[in-house]
C-alpha cells in the first residue's frame, strides 16, 4: 500500500498534473535559462508553455546554484508543491573522472566500479543530481557499436558482478543517504546487440540468446535494488523496448520483481511511432503506458495525447495512477518530500569535487582497469633511468585527464624524455580522419632515445553514443610511424587510447610492448606511468575480445558449439574462415603481468559433500603481482545447448614473489543451471566440464558427473 500522503496526493491531482509527472524534460523547458526562446522547440514537442510548471524531472541540469533555484521556482509554482527530480548521465565519474565502463570490467574487481560510483554520487549530488541514468548493462560483442565503452564487457557473470557493484555504490543501503543518489539501469533490453554494430539499428535476439546472455546484468540491478529502469531504443521480438508489454511487464516486473520507476529512453516513446508500431502520438502513449513505462523522457505524447486515450476507453485510468504513485514514491524514497534539494549545496561541490581523495581512487582505478597484451623480452617495466621518446597524438592530449607525458614527467626528469608528432587527433564526427604525417621527423628525433613510446588510438569523440565505425583500426598514420619507429631498432611500446576493442594485427610485430590503457579519466597519464615504470604491476584482464580483423566480429569466447567445430583439422566442410582463426586475437579474460604465475595441482573432488575445484597458483618471479583465476564451466549435454564455456567465477590473489596460494571454487548447482524455451531456470544431471586458469583460452580442464 502506498503511503497515505501519496494516496491522498493521486486522489487529490489533476490528469494534468499526473501526466507532468510522467514526463521528463531538459531544464531548457522549465525556465532554467531565461534568454532561451522556448516557441520553437515546445512546438517540436507540440507541448504548451502551461504545462511546463507540471513537469515532475529533468535530465542533464548540473550545478547545486542552478538546480536549487529550479526547484524554488517549481515549488513556487506547482500546484500541490510536488518536487522535481533531477536526473543526469553521471558514467563513469562527475567531476573526477574514473575510466571507462569497459576498462573497469577489465579491472575484474567489482569493488573499483563500486568505489568509482560511490564517489561519482558523493559529487553529483553536491551538484543537486538525485538520479544518475547508470549503470548501462548491455552485453556487448561488436566493437564497431561506439556504445561498448559504457558496458562493462561480454560476459554475463562479469557484467552482473560489476553491475551489482555499480548499483550498490550509487545507492548505498538507503539513497536517501547523504551522498547518496538513485540508479537507473539502462538500456532495457538487448541494446548492445545492434546489427552491424550500428547505433539504433535492429535488434534481432532470440528469447533463448536474451535469457543465455543479455538479461544477466539488468536482472543483477534489479536484485541489488536499482530505483529505476530505462528502455532500450531497440525492438525485442519486433516490437519497441518501450512499448514492449513482455518485456517491461511480464518479464521485468512480475518475473523479477520490479518494483520502481521505468522510464523511456531519450524520445523513445516518438520513437515507437517511427519504427512503425505505433501510429500516432495517442497510439504512442497509450502503448507506452501500457507497457509500464512510466516516464516518457523528452517528448510530450504523454501530456499530449493520453488524454484522449482515456476518454476514448484505450487507456485506463488506474494504470495513470499506479505510475505516478511509483514516481511520487521514488521522491519519497529520496527524501525529496522532506527535503527537495536532497545534498545540492556549493560548499559541497567546493569541498568534494576533484578532491584529493577522490582523484586518488580515480588513479588506483585506472590502474586496475589497464590490460598488457604483449611484452616481448621484458621491455616493461621501464628503469626510470632511460631516456624515452614518446610520439602519438596522446602524448600531449590526456583525453580530459593527466596526459602520458604529464604522467612520465612526474616520475622522471623531463629532460629526460623527447616528444614528436604530438598533434592530437581530430575526430571523424568533424571530418578529420588522420593526423599529420611527420613520422620521418619523428624517427629522426627520437633516434637516440634508449626506448619509444607510442601514444595511439582512437579520438575520444569517436567512441559512445552515435560513433559506430566499419573499420577498428588506428588511422594509417598512426599505424606508420608505430612501424617506422620500430625501424629505428629501439624498443617500441605502444599505449592505446581507445573505446574498443580495436584490430591491432596490422602493426602487433613492431610492438615489444603493447599497452591497452582505454580511456581512463581524470588520473590517466599517471596511472599509465605507475604501470609503464613498474610501480603498479599490471593486473588487468580483457572484458571483451580482441578481434584479428573487422570480418571476424562478432567474436566472444562463449559461443554455442555449433554441429561442425573447428577441431583444428584440415577438414573442408566445418565451421571456419579459410583466412582467419575463428578464436579471438586477444581472448576475454586475457592479460599479462611482470610476474610469472605458474599453475600447478589442479583438482576437481567431492569435499563432505561439496564439489570443489582448485588449483596451486605460484608467483615465481622476483615481483610481487594480483593474479585473477577464473572458473569456466560447460554443460556436455542439456536439452538446449550449451555455451562452449561460461565464466562462473574469479579470484584475484595478491601473490608475493615465490609465494604460492590455493584458489578454489565451489561448484553449486546453481552454477549448472540454464533456463530452457520456457524461460525456466532448470538444473539437468549428466556431465559437465570444469575449467580453471588463467584466460578463457588458456585452462585446466576436469570432466565430471553431477547428479
Ligand atoms: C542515451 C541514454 C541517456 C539518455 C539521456 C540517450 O540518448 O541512450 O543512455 O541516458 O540519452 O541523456
Amino acid at each position: 500500500m502506498p503511503k497515505k500522503f501519496i494516496q491522498d496526493l493521486i486522489q487529490d491531482m489533476s490528469l494534468e498534473e499526473k501526466l507532468g509527472q510522467m514526463t521528463q524534460l531538459s531544464p531548457m523547458f522549465l525556465g532554467a535559462e531565461e534568454s532561451v526562446n522556448l516557441t520553437g522547440p515546445l512546438n517540436d514537442l507540440h507541448a504548451r508553455a502551461q504545462w511546463m510548471t507540471l513537469v515532475g524531472s529533468t535530465l542533464n541540469g548540473f550545478g547545486a546554484e542552478k538546480l536549487m533555484a529550479m526547484q524554488d521556482k517549481n515549488l513556487a509554482e506547482h500546484p500541490h508543491k510536488i518536487p522535481l527530480l533531477f536526473m543526469a548521465d553521471v558514467v563513469c565519474g562527475y567531476k573526477t573522472v574514473f575510466p571507462i565502463a569497459l576498462a573497469m570490467g577489465c579491472s575484474f574487481d567489482p569493488k573499483v566500479y563500486e568505489t568509482a560510483s560511490s564517489v561519482a554520487a558523493l559529487e553529483a549530488s553536491a551538484s543537486g543530481i538525485m538520479l544518475t541514468f547508470s549503470p548501462m548493462s548491455d552485453l556487448v560483442r561488436d566493437p564497431r557499436w561506439g556504445r561498448v565503452m559504457e558496458s562493462p564487457g561480454e560476459d554475463p557473470f562479469l557484467n552482473a558482478q560489476m553491475i551489482a557493484a555499480a548499483v550498490r555504490g550509487f545507492q548505498g543501503d538507503d539513497a536517501r543517504a547523504t551522498g547518496k543518489i538513485a540508479s537507473c539501469v539502462k538500456h532495457f533490453a538487448g541494446y548492445g546487440a545492434a546489427e552491424g554494430g550500428r547505433d539504433y539499428n535492429t535488434v534481432d535476439v532470440s528469447m533463448g540468446m536474451l535469457r543465455d546472455f543479455y538479461l544477466s546484468a539488468y536482472k543483477a540491478a534489479v536484485d541489488a535494488g536499482v530505483m529505476m529502469v530505462m528502455t532500450a531504443f531497440n525492438t525485442v521480438e519486433r516490437i519497441p523496448a518501450s512499448a514492449n508489454i513482455s518485456l517491461m511487464r511480464s518479464l521485468l516486473r512480475d518475473e523479477w520483481g520490479f518494483k520502481g520507476v521505468v522510464i523511456s529512453d531519450f524520445g523513445a516513446v516518438d520513437e515507437t511511432i517511427t519504427h512503425g508500431y505505433s501510429a500516432d502520438g495517442v497510439e504512442a502513449a497509450k502503448n507506452c503506458i501500457n507497457a509500464g513505462v512510466d516516464i516518457e523522457m523528452m517528448s510530450a505524447h504523454y501530456l499530449n495525447f493520453a488524454k484522449t486515450a482515456i476518454d476514448d476507453g484505450r487507456l485506463d485510468m488506474g494504470l495513470i495512477d499506479e505510475a505516478v504513485t511509483r514516481i511520487l514514491e521514488l521522491k519519497d524514497a529520496l527524501g525529496l518530500f522532506e527535503n527537495p534539494y536532497k545534498d545540492a549545496s556549493v560548499a559541497g561541490e567546493k569541498e568534494l569535487h576533484r578532491c584529493p581523495r577522490h582523484l586518488e581512487a580515480a588513479r588506483a582505478a585506472a590502474r586496475k582497469s589497464m590490460v598488457l597484451l604483449e611484452n616481448k623480452n621484458s621491455t616493461l617495466p621501464l628503469k626510470k633511468s632511460l631516456k624515452i621518446g614518446l610520439a602519438g597524438p596522446f602524448t600531449m592530449d590526456g583525453t580530459g585527464g593527466v596526459s602520458i607525458y604529464d604522467g612520465i614527467v612526474n616520475k622522471i626528469p623531463a629532460n629526460m624524455v623527447v616528444t614528436a608528432m604530438t598533434d592530437p587527433l581530430g575526430s571523424m564526427q568533424d571530418g578529420i580522419f588522420d593526423v599529420p604525417d611527420c613520422v620521418e621527423e619523428a624517427a629522426k628525433k627520437l633516434a637516440d632515445c634508449d626506448v619509444i613510446i607510442a601514444a595511439v588510438g582512437e579520438c575520444l569523440g569517436d567512441v559512445g553514443e552515435a560513433a559506430s565505425k566499419t573499420s577498428i583500426r588506428i588511422s594509417q598514420n598512426q599505424e606508420k610511424l608505430i612501424h617506422r619507429l620500430k625501424e629505428t631498432g629501439k624498443p617500441v611500446v605502444v599505449v592505446l587510447f581507445n573505446g574498443r576493442p580495436l584490430e591491432v594485427t596490422p602493426f602487433l610485430q613492431d610492438c615489444d610492448a603493447l599497452l591497452e590503457a582505454w580511456f581512463l579519466g581524470s588520473e590517466s597519464g599517471n596511472a599509465i606511468a605507475d604501470l609503464l615504470f613498474g610501480d603498479y604491476n599490471p593486473s588487468g584482464r580483457l572484458s571483451m575480445s580482441f578481434p584479428h580483423n573487422v570480418g571476424q566480429v562478432p567474436v566472444y569466447y562463449n559461443c554455442y558449439n555449433t554441429g561442425r567445430p573447428n577441431t583444428g583439422t584440415s577438414e573442408r566442410y566445418i565451421s571456419r574462415y579459410l583466412d582467419c582463426p575463428n578464436e579471438a586475437l586477444f581472448p576475454f579474460g586475457y592479460g599479462l603481468s611482470y610476474s610469472k604465475f605458474d599453475y600447478t595441482d589442479f583438482r576437481v573432488e567431492k569435499l563432505e559433500g561439496k564439489i570443489i575445484a582448485s588449483v596451486t597458483v605460484t608467483n615465481s618471479s622476483e615481483i610481487a603481482g594480483i593474479e585473477t583465476v577464473q572458473l569456466y564451466i560447460s554443460d556436455v549435454a542439456a536439452k538446449v545447448v550449451r555455451p562452449v564455456k561460461e565464466l562462473k567465477g574469479f579470484t584475484q590473489l595478491h601473490l608475493p614473489p615465490h609465494a604460492s596460494e590455493i584458489a578454489s571454487f565451489e561448484i553449486t548447482k546453481d552454477l549448472l543451471e540454464f533456463y530452457d524455451n520456457h524461460g525456466k531456470l532448470v538444473f539437468e544431471e549428466g556431465e559437465f566440464d570444469i575449467m580453471v586458469g588463467r584466460s578463457s583460452v588458456d585452462v585446466n580442464k576436469a570432466r565430471i558427473n553431477v547428479s
